[in-house]
């Protein structure tokens, strides 16, 4: 029997394992970035898409091309031929015609928690896909990478050992006792137009220790200091989407306090769907915990989302039904199913939204982009639901 036990490891050998690993990130992202290079979006539209965004006819862009109200578009100095239009100049179509859809002043910003403490239920894949959807809507948004992985930082571009000072560009110096005042220091535009991130490296998670630690005399510093740096720039965006850690940490449950809408992205397998199950209750005793301390905090909605769901397996397809009745009304109808588009884009550390071709085939591609541009307009119109400003459209659209 004693043959069988193995041998400690010793700490040398997992230092040995931790720069291995590094490794292999690093060559993953020399892969995807060639040093000096910037991650560009390529993405272009023809004239019938980008008068579909803009709510336009064709004739309408056209006309205002004519009369220099417009740029003329650029054409191909090889063929004279015109090129499609950029997420920029449609933005800039919608705002000649006055058809951006920003909240009114008054209307709260929206600040979303994609949240489960269970590690890779489809997070941070909800959160970079979700924040492209309003952006190409025209939206103004801000994602808040609350993650020392990084992963959502990654994929806008950013190499988070080597474009991120950990004392500077995250939300670390703001989490520090006499830090800054705003959170606008850690604001950077991406290559998404629309798109301000604020990123993450691996330093944050010194925040998780310090925050422990100041939790003892300082509840309320801790459990607030979030909330009011969104606060303090969230005036300038339509929507707001944090990235929590997935783990019960300060920093979740930070982010927990920050938000005043959540999403819950649950797989419909056993072992995650037990986990969700586990955040839910935990969620709820925690945050009615907290609320004796720092106050009672609303969400103006909570919806789970069946993610990473295979409909070729049947404990999936019975997980669902009962998530679909237990849950009946707090279920997006939306269903993300496993998709080999999503992991390739994923493991290019793209996104299936800039994709100038299928990753896969041309027919994954198209059910993939169906459904995530279906929970997109979902939480679309979640989110519109909380803008006094938006109830008439809403109204007219029948909606309301
Ligand atoms: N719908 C999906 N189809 C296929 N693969 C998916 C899907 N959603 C997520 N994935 C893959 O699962 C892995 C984990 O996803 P993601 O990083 O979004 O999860 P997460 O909850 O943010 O993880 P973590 O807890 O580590 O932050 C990634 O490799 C991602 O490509
Ligand atoms: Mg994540």
């Amino acid at each position: 029997m004693d043959s069988y036990v193995l041998p400690p490891v010793a700490l040398a050998e997992l230092d040995t394992l931790s720069s291995r690993a590094a490794t292999v990130i690093a060559r993953l992202r020399e892969r995807v970035y060639a040093p000096g290079t910037r991650k560009t979006l390529d993405i272009q539209f023809n004239v019938r898409s980008a008068a579909e965004m803009v709510g336009r006819s064709e004739k309408l862009i056209r006309d205002a091309e004519a009369d220099g109200r417009l740029p003329e578009p650029d054409k191909d100095p090889d063929t004279n031929r015109r090129l499609g239009y950029s997420l920029a100049d449609v933005n800039r179509m919608r705002e000649v015609f006055g058809t951006l859809p920003h909240r009114a002043q008054d209307d709260p910003p929206a600040v979303i928690a994609v949240q489960n403490f269970k590690g890779g239920v489809g997070k941070s894949t909800l959160v970079t896909h979700l924040a492209q959807f309003f952006a190409l809507k025209g939206y103004r948004v801000c994602v808040i990478d609350c993650d020392s992985q990084a992963s959502t930082t990654a994929v806008f571009g950013l190499n988070p050992d080597v474009d991120v000072d950990e004392d500077e560009d995250t939300l670390y110096p703001f989490f520090r006792h006499g830090g800054p005042r705003t959170l606008h220091y850690a604001l950077r535009a991406t290559y998404w137009p629309g798109i301000a991130l604020i990123p993450a490296n691996l330093g944050l998670y010194d925040a998780e220790y310090e925050f422990a630690a100041r939790m003892v005399r300082d509840q309320k510093f801790v459990l607030d200091r979030l909330r009011e740096g969104v606060e303090s720039i969230a005036g300038q965006f339509d929507i707001v989407i944090l990235d929590p850690p997935p783990a019960l940490g300060m920093l979740s449950l930070s982010v927990l306090r920050a938000a005043n809408a959540l999403i819950v992205p649950a797989p419909p397998n056993n072992i995650d769907f037990a986990s969700t199950a586990h955040f839910l209750k935990m969620m709820a005793t925690t945050l009615a915990e907290i609320s004796e301390i720092g106050g009672a905090r609303q969400f103006a909605f909570v919806k789970i989302a069946a993610t990473k769901m295979n409909d070729q397996k049947s404990a999936h397809v019975a997980i669902k039904r009962m998530m679909d009745a237990v849950f009946a009304r707090d279920m997006l109808e939306t269903v993300i199913k496993d998709s080999a588009e999503i992991d390739n884009a994923t493991a290019n550390l793209r996104t299936v939204y800039e994709l100038t071709g299928p990753a896969t085939r041309t027919e994954t591609h198209r059910r993939c982009r169906a459904y995530l541009d279906a929970f997109g307009r979902e939480v679309d119109l979640l989110v519109r639901k909380t803008w006094p400003s938006h109830h008439g459209k809403l109204r007219k659209e029948g909606i309301l």
